[in-house]
């Protein structure tokens, strides 16, 4: 079988697949309050395209898919797309990231299908705060799908971007729910996608100052080994039930063992968050390409993988702070 191998020989095995730009929040980090810029719908792939892309790669050997956005539920027909998905014999592993709003009622159809792990997204445990970082009132709704999905069968990681001045002070309290709940809380370097064009000035958390004063409030953390392309280095309180993770997204340290590959929600690939999207899927599948040749294309496109974020922003010929995390996908 073909495999998709870049030239520093790193194995790709997992693709974030953004299904939408559209997010029913508006969080301070990744968009404007105003004034975003939606796509129009023809510009999206559509599930078939996404089916097919999928199928494809996963005969390159990708065997773990995350869907992603902006929100992947405000999507309509998500959940029968991820069904179709979940028929897929090559994939381990079918992953979502969502803010958790709207998918209370859909928990036990994800049980029923292959769907390994949740991982939502929440920075704040306080409900005025949670409303100023998200700019929308839905904190009880995402604390419920907290509670729903600690008492379902699938995996669970929060995800808690660390943000200056403003939630530094919960990362205790987020610790603290690993204590008696199996979560994996993780704490993640802000990165300047804000959709805003600028990045403020802040105080720098990274990683090793959210360990720090987590040790500092501990007195015994364990390191937990993860997987090497893993995106967190992870640890426990000793006796706590859970675990917590930190992700090194801005300082990237992460970049030598990466597996991943992305596809945006108008089907721009990409080699690394950082760089600027290699070719756009769309146009090749719209002419008719076959099977054949996406995977001639994928495997070239891999090749050029840059060794590292830096180098891929570096590269970078747009203006990179004007994007929105939501076209992205994370
Ligand atoms: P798991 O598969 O559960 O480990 O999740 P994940 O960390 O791969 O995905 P998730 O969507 O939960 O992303 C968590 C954070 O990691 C987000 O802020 C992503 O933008 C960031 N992230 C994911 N992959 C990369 C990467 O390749 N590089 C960088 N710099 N950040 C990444
Ligand atoms: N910096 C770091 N993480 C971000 N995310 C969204 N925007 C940013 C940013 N600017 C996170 C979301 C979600 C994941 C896909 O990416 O909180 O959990
Ligand atoms: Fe929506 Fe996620 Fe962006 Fe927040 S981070 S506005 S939840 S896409």
């Amino acid at each position: 079988m073909n495999q998709l191998l870049d030239k520093y020989g790193r194995k790709i095995t997992y693709l974030r697949l953004a299904v939408t730009d559209r997010c029913n929040l508006r969080c301070q980090y990744c968009m404007p309050a105003h004034g975003i810029n939606i796509v129009d719908r023809k510009e999206l792939l559509t599930y078939k395209e996404m089916y097919r892309i999928t199928r494809v790669l996963s005969e390159l050997g990708v065997d773990k898919v995350r869907l992603t956005g902006g929100e992947p539920f405000v999507r309509k027909d998500f959940v029968n797309f991820l069904e179709s998905l979940s028929f897929n014999k090559n994939l381990k592993e079918i992953n979502i990231t969502t803010n958790g709003a709207l998918i209370s009622n859909h928990i036990a159809s994800l049980e029923k299908m292959k769907i390994n792990a949740v991982n939502l997204s929440i920075d704040s445990l306080d409900k005025q705060r949670f409303f100023e970082i998200t700019r929308r009132d839905v904190f009880p709704k995402v604390m419920q799908t907290y509670q729903d999905l600690i008492k379902s069968n699938l995996t669970l990681k929060l995800n808690v971007v660390i943000q200056s001045g403003i939630n530094t002070d919960e990362i205790i309290d987020f610790i603290e729910l690993t204590k008696g709940d199996d979560v994996s809380v993780r704490f993640i370097e802000e990165m300047p996608f804000n959709g805003k064009g600028q990045r403020e000035v802040k105080e720098v958390w990274n990683y090793n100052k959210i360990l720090e004063k987590i040790k500092a409030h501990y007195q015994e953390v364990e390191y937990l080994t993860a997987k090497k392309s893993s995106t967190s280095k992870n640890f426990k309180v000793k006796d706590y039930k859970g675990s917590f993770g930190i992700i090194p997204a801005f300082t990237r340290t992460i970049c030598s063992d990466c597996n991943r590959i992305r596809i945006t929600a108008t089907g721009l690939f990409k080699n690394c968050l950082f760089d600027d999207g290699v070719f756009n899927i769309k146009d090749f599948i719209r002419k008719g390409a076959s099977d054949d040749d996406l995977k001639q294309l994928f495997i070239a496109t891999v090749q050029q993988k840059p060794i590292n974020g830096f180098v891929a922003e570096a590269n970078r010929k747009s203006n990179k702070v004007s994007e929105s995390m939501s076209t992205i996908g994370g």
